[in-house]
């Protein structure tokens, strides 16, 4: 039997008995690791080798995670330098205390955050205490940052530390999670077979190389065939994220569908925010509760008039049988500052006149922007998300322009079962909540809160005719059409790298 040189030389560091990983391989033959699994590969499908793989998670330090191994961890320096500061005996200001343990930037606030967390001691009012006892020396983040350290050359060295604390290291941005995946190989009876019958070397040329072609030598040269199939290394590319794939898919349809952009500030007054929708100065969603409120002066600039309609309205209502919501209603509260927590703020800004928009009936109007809230973090809720925001202004609209509206829009990204369920909000009458089944858990999840505004709107605002509106979740509908089940796979610091690499958003 003839071979190619380097499968020849696998072939004869291969055993019968013994598995022999790549790397061993390698280091026999003077081969390169990849070469190596070429060759391996090759012979496998002669069947002259058997290839098993393990996959294993291993611990990389990052950059950062380096560095603090020379340097020390930002939150043990800082104990170090309060102690020489005397904060053993009594609080020292954390001030001085940071420019002695010369923290640069982003390294306070990591110093800020552990020190406290590790039991080194505790900050109060600008001041810092140490813990005496506390022992920096036996850290486990440190110790295992220092173990990393030791054996990242050992390729074959087993993580010797706790998963918590790699955990922990990782979630820190120390240390990187990585799968590996090691292959060895063993003789198969015929690899056996071939080595005792005698293999000889058959010279092939990989790669044609000037020199090759100079000389002429090419015509005589016998060339390595492909494999095709080979394993090669992944390699992956900027990709645009799932989610603007999704909110620039949604900006076609909606622009296609006749409507136009409407843009605004992040951070408005509850003016825009609440009260022009109607919603009660008292109404739970507008305590502190839920509502992220800045701490920055009132907004001055509300139009006039505008404000005295909109005050009237939560005073005495609108038209003859009007009556307000008695409840107590202040003009300094409708300036104070909050990061919106609906996008509907723009639509009230566009249906008003001030933002410029033209109001001669039939108008289409949308934005996909971010919005803020006080939630509970979990698969379903984020504190911040994006809002597919939209009205359409016209004489006579009705529940079934609503429905229609929706079931064409969601029918572009291939969701034809949505659900309408009659909800209430304080300024839309009626309101419909709307609902989509996930397509891997079969869960009808909402998706989406919409409805035809109240005159209480709409007649402060100046408008005369129909507003039908509505916010959709511009997450929930990429999780049905991507099939995520956990928002936190979408965005934010769990995001799940995997499928933000491969997910596909449809078009
Ligand atoms: N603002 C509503 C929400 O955030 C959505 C909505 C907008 C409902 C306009 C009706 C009309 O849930």
């Amino acid at each position: 039997m003839r071979l190619p040189e380097r499968q020849l030389a696998v072939l004869e560091a291969a055993s019968a008995t013994d598995e022999r990983r790549i790397d061993e391989l390698a280091a026999t033959t003077g081969l390169k690791p990849e070469t190596v699994t070429g060759a391996a590969f090759d012979l496998r499908d002669e069947g002259l080798l058997v290839v098993s793989e393990t996959t294993s998670e291993h611990a990389e330090l990052t950059d950062e995670g380096r560095r603090y191994v020379a340097d020390g961890l930002p939150e043990t320096r800082l104990y170090r330098a309060a102690l020489d500061a005397g904060a053993g005996d009594g609080p020292v200001p954390m001030g001085q205390v940071i420019g002695a343990a010369d923290l640069a930037g982003h390294e306070v606030d990591v110093a800020l955050a552990n020190f406290p967390r590790k039991g080194f001691g505790a900050i109060d009012s600008g001041e810092l205490s140490v813990d005496a006892d506390a022992d920096p020396e036996a850290d486990p983040e440190a110790t295992a940052l220092a173990a990393l350290a030791a054996d990242n050359d050992a390729d074959d060295a087993d993580d010797p530390t706790d998963i918590d604390v790699l955990d922990r290291l990782a979630s820190r941005g120390l240390v990187d999670l990585v799968e590996r995946t090691t292959r060895a190989v063993t003789l198969t009876d015929a690899g056996v077979d071939a080595l005792m019958e005698g293999v000889e070397a058959a010279e092939t040329v990989g790669q044609v190389t000037p020199e090759l072609l100079a000389s002429g030598e090419w015509r005589d040269a016998e060339f390595t065939e492909y494999n095709v199939e080979a394993d090669a290394p992944e390699v992956n590319g900027g990709r645009k994220h799932v989610l603007r794939g999704t909110a620039d898919r949604v900006k076609d349809v909606l622009v296609g569908m006749g409507f136009q952009e409407m843009a605004g500030p992040h951070a408005d007054s509850d003016f825009w925010i609440n009260d022009c929708l109607f919603m009660p100065q008292d109404h739970p969603a507008r305590t502190h509760w839920d509502r992220f409120a800045l701490d920055v002066p009132p907004m001055a600039d509300i139009p006039e008039a505008l404000l005295e309609r909109v005050e009237a309205a939560h005073r005495e209502g609108v038209g003859p049988d009007g009556d307000g919501y008695h409840s107590p209603w202040s003009e300094e509260f409708a300036r104070e500052i909050a990061l919106r927590g609906h996008t509907t703020s723009l639509s009230m800004r566009y249906l008003s006149g001030y933002a410029g928009a033209e109001l001669e009936p039939p108008q289409r109007y949308f934005s996909v922007e971010k919005v803020y809230r006080n939630d509970t973090l979990d698969p379903t809720h984020l504190l911040e998300f994006y809002q597919i925001e939209g009205w359409v202004m016209a004489e006579d609209l009705s529940v079934r322009d609503l429905m229609g509206t929706f079931e064409e829009f969601y029918r572009q990204f291939g969701i034809t079962d949505i659900r309408f369920k009659p909800h209430y909000n304080p300024y839309t009458e009626p309101s419909f909540e709307l609902f989509g089944e996930h397509p891997e858990t079969g869960e009808e999840i909402e998706i989406g809160n919409s409805g035809v505004f109240r005159e209480e709107v709409t007649k402060p605002l100046g408008v005369d005719c129909d507003v039908m509106a509505w916010g959709l979740a511009l997450e929930r509908l990429a999780m049905l059409t991507t099939g995520a089940e956990d928002i936190r796979d979408l965005h934010g610091t769990l995001a799940d790298i995997d499928f933000l690499r491969n997910a596909e958003v449809s078009y």
